[in-house]
C-alpha cells in the first residue's frame, strides 16, 4: 500500500505535492503503463471536481486511449481533432474553460463542462497527453496548467517505454 502526504493548503502546494507523489511512485520504474496508470489515480485521487483524469498516447500519429479514471472513453483521436488532438497538434496546452464553446470538442462523458490537456514532450515529439475534465465550467485556471505542465515534464521519460 501507498500513502502520499498531499496538502491541500493552496494549489500550489497542492501540485506541489502531488508531483512529489508520481515523482516516488514512477522513479526506477520503466513500464510506461504502469507509470500513467498511477499517476491517473493519483490525479484522480487528489484533484478535486474531475469526471475523469488520464491518458492518451501518440501511436503512429494517432492518439490511443491510455490508462485512465473515470467513464469509459473514446479510444482514438486523431491529431488535430478534439481538445486532445489539439494539444498534440499543437504541443501547446490546452486550456478550456468551455467545452461547448470548444470547436470539435469530443464528448465522451456528457458531464464534462472544461477540460485542461497537456502534451507530454520528448524533444520535439509528442509522447502522450495528460487529459483533465471536470463537470464544472472553468474549473482549471493557469495555476493548474502550470502544475499539470510540470508533472508532463517529470513523466517525459517515464511512459515512453
Ligand atoms: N474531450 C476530449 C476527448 C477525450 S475525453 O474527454 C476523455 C477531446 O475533445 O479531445
Amino acid at each position: 500500500m501507498y500513502t502520499f502526504d498531499i496538502s491541500t493548503g493552496s494549489k500550489a502546494a497542492l501540485y506541489r505535492d502531488i508531483l512529489s507523489a508520481i515523482d516516488a511512485i514512477t522513479a526506477g520504474e520503466p513500464d510506461a503503463i504502469a507509470n500513467m496508470a498511477n499517476a491517473a489515480a493519483i490525479l484522480w485521487e487528489y484533484l478535486p471536481d474531475l469526471n475523469w483524469a488520464g491518458f492518451y498516447r501518440n501511436l503512429n500519429e494517432e492518439l490511443v486511449l491510455g490508462p485512465f479514471m473515470g467513464k469509459a472513453a473514446c479510444i482514438r483521436i486523431p491529431l488535430g481533432k478534439g481538445v486532445c488532438g489539439a494539444a498534440a497538434a499543437t504541443r501547446a496546452t490546452q486550456l478550456v474553460e468551455d467545452v461547448h464553446a470548444f470547436p470539435g470538442h469530443i464528448a465522451c462523458d456528457v458531464a464534462s463542462r472544461s477540460e485542461l490537456v497537456v502534451p507530454i514532450l520528448d524533444g520535439e515529439r509528442v509522447v502522450a497527453v495528460i487529459d483533465l475534465d471536470s463537470p464544472t465550467p472553468a474549473r482549471f485556471d493557469r495555476e493548474d496548467a502550470a502544475g499539470v505542465e510540470a508533472i508532463a515534464r517529470l513523466l517525459s521519460d517515464r511512459v515512453n517505454r
